[in-house]
């Protein structure tokens, strides 16, 4: 093959394919058509996210008013702080301290919130409830440990929470 002849088919060849490759775009426009349109998109993306979006939503911090109402309701069980507005040291000790066994009533501790567990032991009056929360108590439903285990609290604060839970309790 003389270079004439190469170049001569080359060329030609280069053309075909530069007229194919115009053709198969132009048969892809007419398959593919338009792209979709962007509100279409948000719309879908909208009604996907509105199907798959939890049942319920857990929400931890300051209550809302509703919920502070509505006392004696399944929350109130699960998580009695809820209900307490504002966070003092009563409250924050509680949370951190005593919550594990007198939310639920762990090991026979009077839960926070129960009125008839809690009536005879308000009764005893503020001090022997200060003692029996600092110094720990063995009484008949069960065992009490001293300052609800956590020694580094200081006695202000266990009377704090002490307080606290009486408030929520009577
Ligand atoms: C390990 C579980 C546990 C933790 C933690 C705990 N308590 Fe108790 N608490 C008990 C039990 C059990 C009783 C009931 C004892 C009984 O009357 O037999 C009780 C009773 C009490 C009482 C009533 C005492 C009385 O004289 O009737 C007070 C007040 C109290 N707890 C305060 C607290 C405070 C404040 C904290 C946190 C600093 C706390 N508790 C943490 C288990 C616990």
């Amino acid at each position: 093959m003389t270079d004439r002849a190469f170049w001569k088919s080359f060329t030609g060849l280069v053309l075909a394919l530069v007229a194919l490759t115009t053709v198969l775009f132009i048969v892809a426009q007419i398959i593919g058509g338009k792209p979709a349109k962007t509100e279409e998109v948000t719309a879908d993306a909208k009604s996907i996210a509105e199907r798959i979006k939890p049942v319920g939503e857990l929400t931890v911090g300051a209550a809302p008013a509703e919920r502070v109402v509505a006392s004696g309701s399944v929350m109130d069980a699960i998580i009695p702080a809820a209900n307490a507005a504002g966070a003092d040291k009563g409250k924050a000790t509680y949370d951190a301290s005593c919550m594990a066994c007198h939310a639920a009533g762990v090991a026979g501790a009077p839960k926070l919130g129960d009125k008839a567990a809690w009536a005879p032991r308000i009764a005893q009056g503020n001090d022997t409830l200060y003692t029996h929360a600092i110094k720990g108590f063995q009484g008949k439903a069960g065992m009490m440990p001293p300052k609800g285990g956590n020694m580094s609290l200081a006695d202000a604060d266990v009377k704090a929470a002490v307080d606290y839970m009486v408030s929520q309790s009577k």
